[in-house]
């Protein structure tokens, strides 16, 4: 059987899931997301990704039709109804289709989509080995333009980004915020450990408040490990004893090299392979 898309309310074979070309979400990237992973049949964190949805909705003025209660049980059924274990859910809310030009109130109907797939960000040997990222020229969004806590539809900017990563040979870039300051990755958190004390930039330095990034540091103060959330710059990974990156899709991944310098002594650290087994141990529900 087809995969099961969750459109409007209705379930549809993934080949008739469709919305018009005058969505707006298409013709302006103007709607939201968010990436969810599923572990043994579990969607992890639903609630935070349900409430950070309806976050970015509010701070765009998108009314989205359904509550987050109800929005929450069309997930779990399209994962269901998916027979979905191991995965990825992709919810994504357009602003709906409209005329040609910017008024919102020239549209109607927000589209709701739900999609349970299944995701592979990195190959497995980089979580052992750990990876290589560039520094991009691109810079995150000034937050005062357009803020990077709403998850937007709108990812130009971080794919641009990505692009100076896949010319460098790096499956990921480091982008800094507007004040030259480490702001976080084209779709991922990141952390460093100095002395022995976990460090990532605060949501002021213009960044997604990453539900990973939020489990990591709750995972990390259980485990008597100090964690601050400060303004760091590039100096300060390159001098760091570890690095790793978080996200939904690439969980929590190990940072060997920053523009050809080794982090630390050039392999995963001790802290890192920590917190990444007790991320799995955590998401996995054991
Ligand atoms: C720009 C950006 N930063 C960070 C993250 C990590 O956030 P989360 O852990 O909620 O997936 C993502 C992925 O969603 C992202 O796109």
């Amino acid at each position: 059987m087809s995969l099961q898309v969750y459109l409007n309310g209705q379930f549809v074979d993934k080949e008739q899931a469709t919305v018009s070309v005058y969505d707006h979400g298409l013709l302006y990237g103007d709607g939201i997301f968010e990436g969810i992973r599923v572990y043994n049949g579990r969607v992890f964190m639903l609630a935070e990704h349900v409430e950070r949805l309806y976050e970015s909705a509010l701070a765009i003025r998108l009314q989205i039709p359904i509550s987050p209660d109800e929005m929450t049980a069309a997930v779990e059924e399209t994962v269901a109804r998916n027979g979905l274990k191991q995965g990825y859910v992709r919810l994504v809310v357009t602003r709906g289709a409209g005329t040609l030009g910017l008024d919102i109130r020239r549209t109607s109907n927000p589209q709701i989509i739900i999609i349970a797939d299944t995701i592979t960000l990195y190959p497995e040997e980089l979580y052992e080995n750990g990876l290589e990222i560039i520094t991009a020229s691109t810079i995150r969004n000034h937050p005062v333009a357009l803020s990077p806590r709403i998850k937007s539809l709108n990812y130009l900017n971080n794919i641009l980004a990505k692009i100076e990563a896949t010319d460098a040979g790096c499956l990921e870039a480091l982008m800094l915020n507007h004040r030259g300051e480490v702001a976080e990755c084209t779709g991922d958190n990141i952390f460093i450990v100095k002395r022995g004390v976990l460090k990532t930039p605060t949501t002021d330095a213009g960044i997604l408040e990453g539900v990973t990034r939020n489990v990591v540091m709750e995972l990390a103060r259980k485990a008597n490990v100090p964690v601050v959330e400060c303004t760091l710059d590039r100096h300060d990974i390159y001098t760091a004893d570890e690095c790793f990156l978080t996200g939904t899709a690439a969980e929590v991944i190990p940072v060997v090299k920053l523009d050809g310098r080794p982090i630390g002594d050039g392999q995963p650290g001790p802290v890192t392979r920590d917190l990444r087994e007790r991320f799995q141990t955590f998401a996995n529900g054991d």
